[in-house]
């Protein structure tokens, strides 16, 4: 298995803005780009979130996205993004010692506000298939560069602690725990279960579920050995969920 963990040598682009970083590998994946290679850029014109959203990524932020080319089938690399949300907790951590919760699937959240965002997304390109690994950080944004609904919603490093971060150590510190992630996820898919579910606050609680474009009520019981989140509807039916979103009610 370690042989298909890529080489930290490969490329790093960094950019001050581009549309979306994870558009951008994209395109370099199905021009050669190789497996490991980082586009990061300090602002998105486009930015792109889970579900068809938008992901407002203004000047403070820290966009970047990671190739991969995982050996394993769709369905098991959907557990890339719950590990995915693990690193981003401890490259949090690394950088100002605090632990942000984790949101079901991929959310950090600082005392209830997003802090970070995660979107992998497959591209099946020439009989190869890749991971594009999106991941945005709001490190420095102040709360004025935020659009006005997402006041109460969204929070930096900088909105929560009163302290800017150096954007080139947060970027090497991501870069670092997403390699080491990703290296641990080939040899053994459920190694973060154990840190996944101390960090997921979205369990044992009565959730609004968001699914196939439906809205639910449910209980979420807790994660499954595929990092899938049980529910239990009001009619007793139990049903375990990959991808989705909930929010608390
Ligand atoms: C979400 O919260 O819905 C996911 C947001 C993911 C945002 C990151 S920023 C870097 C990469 N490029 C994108 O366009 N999106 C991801």
């Amino acid at each position: 298995m370690e042989s298909f963990a890529h080489k930290r040598s490969a490329p790093l682009i960094l950019l001050e803005e581009t549309e979306s970083t994870n558009t951008l590998l994209k395109k370099m994946a199905m021009e050669g780009a190789v497996p490991g290679t980082v586009v990061a850029a300090r602002r998105q014109t486009s930015g792109r979130g889970r579900m068809g959203r938008s992901f407002v990524s203004p000047e403070g932020g820290l966009y970047l996205s990671m190739l991969l080319e995982p050996p394993f089938s769709p369905q098991d690399n959907l557990s890339l993004t719950p590990c995915t949300a693990v690193a981003a907790v401890r490259a949090v951590k690394r950088l100002c010692g605090i632990e942000p919760d984790i949101k079901w699937p991929n959310d950090l959240l600082l005392e209830g506000k997003k802090l970070c965002g995660i979107l992998c997304e497959s591209l099946f390109f020439q009989e190869r298939q890749f991971v594009i690994l999106g991941l945005g950080l709001n490190l420095n944004t102040e709360a004025h560069a935020f659009p006005e609904e997402l006041g109460d919603l969204a929070c930096s490093l900088f909105t929560q602690l009163g302290k800017s971060f150096p954007a080139d150590e947060a970027l090497a510190v991501l870069i670092c725990e997403l390699d080491e992630m990703y290296a641990r996820w080939l040899c053994d898919r459920g190694c973060f279960l154990d840190e996944y579910r101390r960090k997921c606050i979205s369990c044992g609680r009565d959730v609004l579920l968001i699914k196939d474009g439906a809205s639910l009520c449910a209980f979420a019981e807790g994660i499954d050995e595929n990092y899938a989140i049980s529910v239990r509807y009001p009619d007793g039916r139990r049903e375990s969920i990959y991808t989705g979103e909930v929010s608390l009610r």
